[in-house]
């Protein structure tokens, strides 16, 4: 045996002894996260496997939030019943990702987002009958991602349609309101851009916070105030965008 070998050996009995002889788990631990990724699930229980890729690289994973923050359970135990200890399952009315109480589990870390909403019809709807939309109706349950206008037809059809009476042409109107929006983000993105290249913080601060303004207000669903709100949204930063691309030509 080589030296080099022996230290390698070595090495591994010590490592392997330093993990038996402690029962504490590593800092950062996730068995979640360990387990429910095992490429075995991807035949023997394919929800389990794409609920976990789903999270994969979302941004809440990136931003470190982790299956137990929703759901309970302990993520340092190895095992799928310690680990599962105290998760309560979705059909429990006590349950955080009961569909009832989805919103205020997202509301734990966006709870300016939760005031709006709870201020719409729809949370009186949900309070009510447990039906309605949801935050997850638009973003998904793990991957936080927005949708785009076209899942409106899916999301909002079985309540509002013309049989139903119920507002039909609030359909239409979300998807022209999300329209301007997305219109609106394009521009602010390129103002930010051209903001960060000119040194203008404060600027870029103040092109988001009027941008946030009209997207918190999307949540509590008042269309007839959010539709002119979101045109003029629109409207001032193409201005200002306009107004860049002149300072720009002009140098
Ligand atoms: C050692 C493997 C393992 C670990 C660790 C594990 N799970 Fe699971 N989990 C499973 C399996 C297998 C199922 C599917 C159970 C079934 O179909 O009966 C499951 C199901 C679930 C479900 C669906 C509800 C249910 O019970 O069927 C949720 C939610 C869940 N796990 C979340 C978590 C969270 C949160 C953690 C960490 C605190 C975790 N899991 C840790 C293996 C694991
Ligand atoms: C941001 C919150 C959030 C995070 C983080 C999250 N989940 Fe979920 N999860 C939910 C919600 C909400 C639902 C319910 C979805 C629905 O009703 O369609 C759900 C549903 C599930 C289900 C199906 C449960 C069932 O009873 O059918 C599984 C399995 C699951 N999640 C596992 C995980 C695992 C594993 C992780 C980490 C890799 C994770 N979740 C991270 C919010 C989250
Ligand atoms: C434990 C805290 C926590 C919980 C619970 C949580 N989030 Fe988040 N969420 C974050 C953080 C942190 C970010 C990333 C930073 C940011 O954009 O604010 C984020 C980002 C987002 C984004 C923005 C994504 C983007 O690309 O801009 C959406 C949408 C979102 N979360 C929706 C949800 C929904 C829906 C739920 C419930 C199912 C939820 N969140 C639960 C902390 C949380
Ligand atoms: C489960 C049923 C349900 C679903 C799904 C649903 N809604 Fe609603 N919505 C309602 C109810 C009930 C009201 C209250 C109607 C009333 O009081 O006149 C309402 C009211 C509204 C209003 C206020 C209308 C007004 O002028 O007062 C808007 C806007 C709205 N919904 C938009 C949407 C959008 C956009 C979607 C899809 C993302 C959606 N809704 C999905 C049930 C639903
Ligand atoms: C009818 C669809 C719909 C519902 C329901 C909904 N959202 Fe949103 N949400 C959106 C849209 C559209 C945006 C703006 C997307 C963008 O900026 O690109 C957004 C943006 C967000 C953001 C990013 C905010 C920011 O300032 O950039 C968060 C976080 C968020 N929503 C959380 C939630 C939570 C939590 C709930 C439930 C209480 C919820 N949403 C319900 C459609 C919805």
């Amino acid at each position: 045996m080589t030296n080099l070998l022996r230290l390698a050996c070595l090495l591994t009995v010590f490592a392997v002894t330093a993990v038996a002889g402690t029962s504490e788990p590593a800092p950062g631990a996730d068995t979640c996260r360990d387990c429910h990724k095992d490429e075995k699930f991807r035949v023997q229980n394919k929800k389990i496997y794409d609920y976990w890729q789903n999270w994969n690289g979302s941004s809440h994973d990136l931003a470190g939030i982790a299956c137990v923050d929703c759901h309970g359970g302990d993520k340092t135990k190895p095992t799928q019943e310690g680990a599962h200890g105290g998760m309560l399952l979705q059909s429990n009315p006590d349950s955080p990702y009961n569909y009832k109480n989805i919103p205020k589990t997202c509301g734990k870390c966006h709870e300016a987002v939760l005031a709006r909403f709870e201020k719409s019809r729809h949370f009186a709807q949900l309070e009510a009958t447990g039906r309605g939309p949801s935050c997850i109706t638009c973003h998904g349950s793990l991957d936080s991602k927005v949708y785009s206008s076209s899942i409106l037809e899916r999301a909002c059809s079985n309540c509002h349609n013309a049989k139903s009476k119920n507002h039909p042409e609030v359909i239409a109107q979300a998807k022209a309101i999300l329209e301007t929006l997305n219109h609106a983000n394009g521009y602010r993105r390129g103002m930010k851009f051209y903001y960060e290249s000119t040194k203008k913080p404060q600027a870029t601060a103040k092109l988001d916070k009027a941008y946030d303004d009209v997207i918190l207000f999307w949540h509590e669903f008042d269309f007839k105030r959010l539709g002119p709100r979101s045109k003029d949204l629109l409207k001032e930063l193409k201005t200002l965008y306009i107004e860049a691309h002149k300072e720009r030509k002009d140098k």
